[in-house]
């Protein structure tokens, strides 16, 4: 497999990074996660004007324009001949220097780039999937895809562990997303999710999620719910770039409902598939 990294080609094994790289010792950095249908990026620019908008947060000044970064990711996709479904990995840290907190000056950000095939998980698609929830201990910035996952990886693994697939993330009670996902209610008609502040990430899924409840008819509303709605809840899903619209039939193993995907969940799910076809 080749990989890119600053703005070359280069197989995957010849990459190294000396041992005191910032995304490393201060997670101080950056990625995307984009989905690749077929060999074609799915919500490109979506995610790249997100990366941008992280690397401003974080006062990092990325070595190339949007447009210089889109054609690099397609460039990508050409030398390793991807047709397939899949999806690209991109991070980009602050650099390597002698380990220090204060930004080091003159240094270039390290910036690598892989794809690798992702098979779309058409079982959990159709029959949705179980979930816990889990307090939200993550700092205020979760608008910016930053490399600090460890919350995000301790709740996960706690709901791999309880036999689930993801982890409801709540703060005093109030749902923000999931560990890794964006979370919706569905309520007499409509669809509820948290609203895009700095308590969550502003996913690209959930962006694309907005337009098809618009064109669907189906009120998209931007009010937080709560875990207490959870049980009163018609349908529940999640939206990620590699969970597309996943439903979700129980959560801390109280069914969801009769535990089916519901008919609204389907509706959006049925837009997804056209919109990324
Ligand atoms: N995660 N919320 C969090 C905390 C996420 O990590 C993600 C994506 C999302 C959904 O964003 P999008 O629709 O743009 O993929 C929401 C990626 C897939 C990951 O870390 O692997």
């Amino acid at each position: 497999p080749i990989i890119m990294t600053q703005s070359k080609f280069t197989h995957k094994d010849s990459l190294r990074y000396p041992y005191e790289e910032r995304g490393m010792q201060f997670g101080d950095g950056i990625y995307e996660v984009i989905r690749i249908y077929q060999g074609n990026y799915y919500l490109f620019d979506e995610h790249i004007e997100r990366l941008f908008r992280s690397a401003d947060a974080i006062k990092l000044t990325l070595p190339y324009d949007q447009s210089e970064l889109r054609n690099l990711l397609l460039q990508l996709i050409k030398r390793n001949n991807m047709n397939k479904d899949g999806k690209l990995y991109l991070q980009v840290t602050r650099g390597s220097a002698p380990r220090d907190h204060i930004f080091p000056e003159g240094v270039l950000p390290n910036i690598y780039a892989y794809i690798q095939d992702q098979p779309r998980n058409l079982e959990t698609l159709e029959h949705g999937v179980s979930a816990i929830t889990h307090r939200d201990i993550r700092w205020e910035n979760c608008y910016i895809k930053s490399l600090n996952l460890l919350p995000n990886v301790m709740a996960k693994q706690e709901a791999n562990e309880k036999n689930s697939y993801e982890a409801i993330l709540h703060r005093n009670g109030i749902v923000t997303e999931c560990s890794s996902s964006n979370v919706y209610m569905v309520k007499d008609g409509s669809i509820y999710t948290h609203p895009a502040t700095n308590q969550i990430l502003h996913g690209c899924v959930r962006m694309a999620i907005e337009r098809f409840a618009d064109e669907l008819g189906i009120p998209f509303v931007e009010d937080a719910f709560s875990v207490e709605d959870i049980h009163l809840a018609d349908e529940l899903f999640l939206s990620s770039s590699t969970s597309e619209v996943t439903p979700i039939i129980s959560v801390d193993r109280v069914q969801i409902k009769d535990g089916k995907p519901g008919s609204i969940t389907k509706q959006i799910q049925e837009a997804y598939e056209v919109d990324a076809n």
